[in-house]
């Protein structure tokens, strides 16, 4: 995997957002529309800052943008400040000129036996948009990237799963205590993410470290859900010193 190593997150994710922004505007230049693909958590936090900055400051025009977010807990209410509906708008969103009609995120308010038809309807509509042009990725300490846990397979769509115990431990930070984190999500999947035409991986800070070390240089495995990024012809990894201090 090719791998950029920036001094700090604030320059990768100053990187990464002029990527993103330059597909943004080939697509207008051509008269069509860009489909993102976007990630939550901390990772993407300082890229979305940098695109709200390339909106206001550098007339940045996300008009023609449509977004596919990556998952979504569930259950999970969109009102509620834990969901990443509220993460997406607020660190996104609400600052740039989207549509909010282009913006799609799993719906974590399902009953569960509509949640399958949604799963396929969210994939249909990746497709139907003629499928997603950059996908923005964080990678947990499990070895997930959006919240495919180890065991998920190469082959794995849109679906329900249930989140690894190192994952829920990571989200007590977020939800108070560990009953407080909802145990499953809705996700994209492997296939779905590998079928992206481009991809850029954030990896910031230390406690990355063992696992991008095992994504970038251990074998494909299903235990590390991310090496199967190894498969795919157009990814670009960015990290920050921290993130390699275990690549001895
Ligand atoms: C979020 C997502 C996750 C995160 C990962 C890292 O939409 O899909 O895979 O990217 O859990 O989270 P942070 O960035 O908070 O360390």
């Amino acid at each position: 995997l090719p791998v950029y190593v920036l001094e700090n997150k604030q320059e990768g994710a100053r990187i990464i957002a002029g990527i993103i922004a330059g597909v943004i505007k080939e697509k207008q230049a051509r008269g069509e529309m860009a489909v993102l693909g976007l990630a939550t958590g901390s990772s993407p936090v300082k890229v979305y800052r940098e695109l709200v900055r390339l909106h206001h400051e550098e007339e940045l025009s996300f008009k023609n943008v449509i977004t596919f977010n990556l998952d979504e807990y569930f259950p999970m209410s969109p009102d509620s400040h834990k969901s990443y509906v509220h993460f997406m708008y607020k660190h996104l969103f609400n600052h740039i000129d989207i549509d909010p009609a282009n913006v799609h995120i799993p719906d974590g308010t399902l009953k569960i036996d509509q949640v399958a038809e949604f799963c396929n309807a969210y994939e249909d509509k990746i497709r139907a948009c003629g499928g997603i042009d950059i996908q923005l990725l964080g990678i947990g300490r499990s070895g997930h990237i959006g919240f495919n846990e180890p065991g998920a397979t190469v082959n794995s769509q849109t679906r329900l799963v249930k989140l690894d115990p190192i994952t829920i431990a990571d989200a007590i930070k977020d939800f108070g205590s560990e009953e407080a984190v909802p145990h499953r999500a809705i996700t994209m999947g492997i296939d779905t993410i590998l079928s992206a035409r481009k991809i850029v991986l954030a990896g910031w800070g230390k406690s990355k470290s063992p696992i991008l070390k095992k994504m970038i240089e251990g074998p494909v495995t299903p235990e590390v859900p991310a090496s199967f990024l190894q498969m795919h012809e157009d990814v670009t990894v960015y990290l920050d010193e921290a993130a390699t201090s275990e690549f001895t």
